[in-house]
């Protein structure tokens, strides 16, 4: 039996059901029963019958399956995988902004600790975000910790003072000009999709800007052959399996996402084995955490 048979028969033996991001390894996304952005595993996870969530992302990512759905065992294949924007603002920064704006909401990316979150009032992902700050009563919005995808927010519904802090995605933010630029000398008919973590000097190149799936619907609807994609490499296997017959060119310094990169089929077969790595999330702030993922879906409905 090879591996990919023995965690089928594993899943099946333990009521199992594997979740994945579209930045873990192709071989991994092969496995997976669901495959999807941040906002539609959110979900998903918050529906699942099955006893086991197996989690192929980053911790904040099994976190959000823990307060969606308690009463389900999380499991990560690896618990060392870990998004470093994820904890990019403290408890005083927020403090700071709300004593200068009476009527200040906190939105939080969803790429942020179960801890950051209960300090804020709504969460949001690439995929929702606009539509929930403009659906917000609040004229002051505090966006916390993605100051990319606050930037891109702010643009949207300039309406609104959105005020963000210094967080960011270290793989986003390294995308270059000069290599979306060289793409786009190279192959001048390609549209350029980016995600809104990317700097604004990026986002200002862009045909499309969106989550990931939004990347993945824009180039399997577009009539173009060519697109430049500025986002994790994970991304290529679905963009290339849903349109064998065009063409995604990549920054030359490949953006890749350490933390994605560790989920492997050995690690999976491991946990199903040991049902180690549950998650967990502390009582101190899970309930208030819980509140804010679920005003998402109610939000984003
Ligand atoms: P998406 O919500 O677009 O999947 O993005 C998640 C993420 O971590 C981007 O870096
Ligand atoms: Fe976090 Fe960036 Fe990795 Fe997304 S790509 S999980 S934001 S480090």
């Amino acid at each position: 039996m090879d591996i990919k048979e023995k965690i089928n028969l594993l899943k099946q033996e333990k009521d199992a059901v594997i979740l994945a991001h579209y930045y873990v390894d192709d071989n991994v996304q092969e496995i997976a029963d669901y495959i999807g952005d941040s906002f539609y595993l959110s979900k998903i996870a918050s529906t699942i019958q099955n006893k086991i969530i197996v989690y192929c992302g980053v911790s904040f990512m099994g976190e959000s399956a823990v307060l969606l759905n308690p009463n389900k065992k999380v499991i990560m294949p690896d618990k060392n995988a870990d998004c470093p924007m994820a904890h990019m603002v403290t408890k005083e920064q927020i403090d700071e902004v709300k004593q200068k704006y009476e009527d200040v909401a906190v939105v939080c990316y969803i790429n942020s600790t179960a801890q950051i979150k209960s300090w804020s009032d709504v969460v949001v992902t690439s995929a929702n975000a606009v539509k929930i700050v403009k659906n917000l009563p609040n004229k002051n919005i505090l966006f916390i910790p993605d100051k990319n995808l606050g930037y891109y927010v702010s643009k949207q519904i300039p309406e609104k003072n959105i005020i963000t802090l210094n967080g960011y995605c270290p793989i986003h933010q390294n995308i270059s000009v000069e290599d979306i630029k060289e793409l786009k000398t190279k192959y001048p008919s390609a549209k350029i999709l980016v995600h809104p973590e990317c700097d604004k000097s990026i986002l200002a190149l862009a045909d499309c800007i969106g989550s990931t799936t939004k990347i993945i619907d824009y180039a399997t609807n577009s009539e173009n052959k060519d697109f430049i994609i500025a986002t994790e490499i994970g991304v290529k296997y679905q963009l290339q399996k849903q349109n064998p017959n065009k063409n995604f060119y990549f920054p030359t310094h490949t953006p890749i996402c350490d933390g994605m990169k560790l989920i492997t089929l050995e690690k999976i077969l491991n946990v199903l084995e040991t049902e180690e790595n549950q998650m967990s999330v502390s009582d101190d702030f899970s309930n208030k955490a819980k509140i804010t993922l679920d005003r998402m879906i109610e939000l984003s409905k």
